[in-house]
């Protein structure tokens, strides 16, 4: 396992449908991945799964699902017209565009992380630091990583007015609906509120498959705390969080929860703990948990002349609630996911690749083939077979395309649980017709006769 690359998995992911470059027939479109069939499924699996544990299972959790185009005074209130930047240098030469921090590490520059953007121009000026084509770079500036448009009958003319951004985060979208959901539920404190989302990020080095994306997606819990209890509530979801990736099958011996330093904090922090995990290509953030105390509720209530406070049911003075955030980025989780299963065995004195994904979040459930597709009376027994599986279960995948062998491998690829097979056994039984089929586990590659009356309780097992 260890010896497998971000390549494999990437090539596993095109190969059978999970996910594919973006506008590939052009030459692609840097940074943006478009989801399959398969890659699609395997996502919902995740967020659903997400879905429920924080907002169907709980009292507390409140979730909502905002705009992504948002006044942009939001942006200016939260800092992150001024703060959401990286640091960019340009090849003199080429005028391709680099992260100051990237080159630095690639050099084996130690403390970049440290580095205050003048400090990384004093570097890269100390340690000669080249361009990946060997030519000098400029220096260091801030680049912002929003996306900007522009809204409205106005936005052919320069009118700074119709400008918007694409949201970099979803978080910005529940502190605009703090007040709303208090109006309208009065909750007790604490309470959160859960969005799933699509965000957007300028990335200056995209990179590393879909772990650093330009168009990425969230899911983010915004829990407001009485100012008082932050600490204990932090801990409560960072423990969440953790339980949250075992759920997904992820081994906790791959997960880490590592504080980020103050100068490396998002701007709105006061203190993360970031999860992160061992991935093909190193130990990466997959995750984090800010306390942005009452950085977002203060900005956007001066901001806007509105009272974001919260005003105790059993009395006392309204407070502005500070803030506890755990954030999941979906297309690392997946990518996690997807990295832990991939597995290599041999079978047959054969190398196989097969995804040891968790049953619940496998894209197919069941795959259903009879043995041979140019026998009716078999592809008959199959068909209804498959219809009874595919009406209790959902995702269940007819599979007659070459031999058994290959639909076995294909399957194993994809990481489907269980293949039904449908044979001459089906139909006559070695004594008399026994209604039975055979079932092929991926994991084990083992094979038993099963009655068709007792599949659906060994798959829903
Ligand atoms: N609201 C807080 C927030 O956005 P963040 O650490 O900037 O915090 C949260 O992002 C999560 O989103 C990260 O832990 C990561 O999983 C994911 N993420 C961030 N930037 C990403 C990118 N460019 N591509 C893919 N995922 C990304």
């Amino acid at each position: 396992m260890s010896d497998v690359t971000l390549e494999d998995i990437a090539s596993l992911c095109k190969r059978r449908g999970f996910i594919y470059q973006g506008s590939e027939i052009y030459g692609g479109l840097s940074g943006t991945w478009d989801y399959g069939p398969l890659g699609i499924q395997l996502k919902r699996n995740i967020t659903n799964l997400w879905w429920k544990t924080f907002v169907e299972d709980r009292e507390d959790t409140y979730g909502i699902d905002a705009a992504i185009l948002m006044n942009p005074k939001v942006w200016e209130a939260s800092g992150h017209v001024s703060g959401f930047n990286d640091p960019l240098v340009e090849d003199l030469k080429t005028k391709k565009r680099y992260r100051a921090d990237h080159l630095l590490e690639e050099a084996g520059v130690e403390g970049v992380t440290k580095m205050t953007p003048d400090q990384m121009d004093a570097a890269i000026k100390e340690h000669d630091v080249k361009s990946p084509d060997g030519n000098a770079v400029s220096d260091v500036r801030q680049f912002n990583m929003m996306f900007k448009s522009s809204i409205g009958a106005n936005s052919d003319s320069d009118d700074e007015s119709s400008v918007v951004y694409l949201r970099p985060e979803t978080a910005a979208g529940m502190f605009m609906n703090y007040k709303n959901v208090v109006d309208s539920f009065s909750p007790d404190m604490p309470f959160a509120l859960a969005q799933i989302g699509k965000a957007f990020r300028n990335e200056i080095s995209p990179r590393d498959f879909i772990f650093r994306v330009r168009e990425l997606e969230q899911m983010e819990i915004e829990l407001f705390v009485n100012p008082e209890t932050w600490k204990e509530n932090f801990d409560k979801w960072l423990q969440l969080q953790m339980d949250f990736f075992l759920a997904l099958g992820l081994p906790a011996e791959k997960l880490h929860q590592i504080e980020v330093p103050a100068e490396d904090r998002a701007h709105y922090s006061k203190h993360s703990i970031d999860t992160e995990f061992d991935f093909p290509f190193g130990q990466k953030e997959l995750a984090g948990c800010a306390y942005r105390a009452d950085h977002d509720l203060t900005a956007h209530g001066n901001a806007s002349s509105k009272k974001l406070v919260y005003t105790p049911k059993e009395g006392g003075k309204p407070y502005v609630p500070h803030v506890v955030e755990p954030t999941f980025g979906v297309d690392r989780v997946l990518l996690a996911v997807i990295s832990n299963a991939y597995t290599v065995d041999e079978v047959n004195g054969e190398q196989r690749i097969f995804l040891k994904l968790p049953a619940n979040l496998a894209p197919v459930k069941v795959a259903v083939s009879p043995l041979l597709k140019n026998k009716p009376e078999l592809v008959a027994k199959a068909r209804e077979v498959y219809a009874m599986l595919k009406k209790e279960l959902g995702n269940v995948m007819w599979d007659d395309n070459g031999n058994i062998g290959k639909r076995y491998r294909r399957q194993d690829e994809i990481g489907t649980p269980y293949c039904v097979v449908i044979d001459f056994e089906t139909l006559e039984g070695k004594e008399g017709p026994v209604d039975t089929v055979t079932v092929r586990n991926r994991d084990t590659t083992e094979q038993t006769r099963v009655p068709v009356s007792d599949l659906l309780s060994l798959f829903n097992a």
